[in-house]
């Protein structure tokens, strides 16, 4: 029997990347998944892999920075599965050129709604646990690649790495509060801290043969991530078998930060 067999689990930022491989690993344990994405037709894709491969799952468009669609979702999850043990709050946008407010509003405070309102909700139905993705950013500053003749400025100062950097850390510390408010109402809460990851998030750091030759000396290990690397970790940490497992903040970075 799969570690998520009995288990209902809805995961935001499912129909790509680190989300995507989440949902199906989390099916393939057994989990029954709702698949939420602002990309509706990518979620409905992801739920239509796991459905062919035998798996129950469902979809749903929702925009993590709307608190009523985060509610709506919770809700339209017991509706459609009978229960709900899991949200790993995965959505997420790069740094990249974006401005402050919408790294701010999908990263920080979509993880925020979501804790706000599911933690309680999760209490309420019998406990479970909650896994928010933050990254190597909610540990460490970013460094960057040299800038490119053409390009005024590097990574590190660009505002868009600021406000992701602020984003993940503040992930980090609203996984830690919401541990020790919830711990004894018996919902875990924990984070994951992913490396690079090869998705479509880091596609074009990853373009030319330099870009990916910075990011991948960046790692001990040599390489960069796979999707399926975080999903298993989430499966962990969304099962019984991390039952006393609450409040860290993990890195799977291939030993990033370890330096
Ligand atoms: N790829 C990496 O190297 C890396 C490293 C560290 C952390 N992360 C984090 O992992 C998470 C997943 O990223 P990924 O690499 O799979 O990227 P991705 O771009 O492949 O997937 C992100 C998903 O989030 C969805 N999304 C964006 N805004 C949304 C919103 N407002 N509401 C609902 N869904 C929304 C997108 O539609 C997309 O499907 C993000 O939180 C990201 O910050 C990624």
């Amino acid at each position: 029997m799969g570690k998520l067999a009995t288990k209902v689990a809805l995961i935001t930022g499912a129909a790509s990347g680190i989300g995507r491989a989440s949902a199906l690993k989390f099916a393939d344990e057994g989990g029954a998944i709702m698949c939420a994405d602002l990309d509706d037709e990518g979620a409905a894709r992801t739920a239509a892999m796991i459905q062919q491969e035998g798996g129950k799952a469902a979809s749903l468009g929702l925009d993590v920075t709307s608190a009523g669609a985060t509610i709506a979702a919770l809700e339209s999850t017991v509706s459609e599965f009978g229960g709900l043990q899991i949200m790993f709050n995965n959505a997420g946008v790069g740094g990249g050129d974006l401005d402050w407010d919408t790294i701010i509003n999908v990263n920080l405070k979509g993880v925020a709604e979501a804790l706000q309102y599911g933690a309680p909700f999760l209490a309420e139905h019998g406990g479970g646990a909650i896994i928010n993705t933050s990254s190597i950013a909610g540990l460490v500053g970013l460094v960057g690649a040299p800038p490119a003749e053409d390009d005024d400025i590097g990574l590190e100062l660009q505002p868009g790495a600021g406000a992701y950097v602020a984003s993940k850390h503040g992930v980090a510390g609203l996984t830690k509060q919401y541990a020790i408010a919830f711990g004894a109402m018996g919902v875990r809460v924990n984070a994951i801290s992913p490396g690079y990851i090869e998705t479509p998030m880091t596609a074009e750091m990853r373009d030319t043969p330099e870009g990916e030759e910075f990011l991948i000396a960046l790692h001990p290990m040599g390489r960069l991530g796979q999707p399926e690397e975080i999903a298993a970790v989430a499966a962990f940490l969304a099962s019984d078998e991390a039952s006393f497992v609450n409040g860290i903040v993990m890195p799977v970075d291939g030993g990033y930060t370890a330096r």
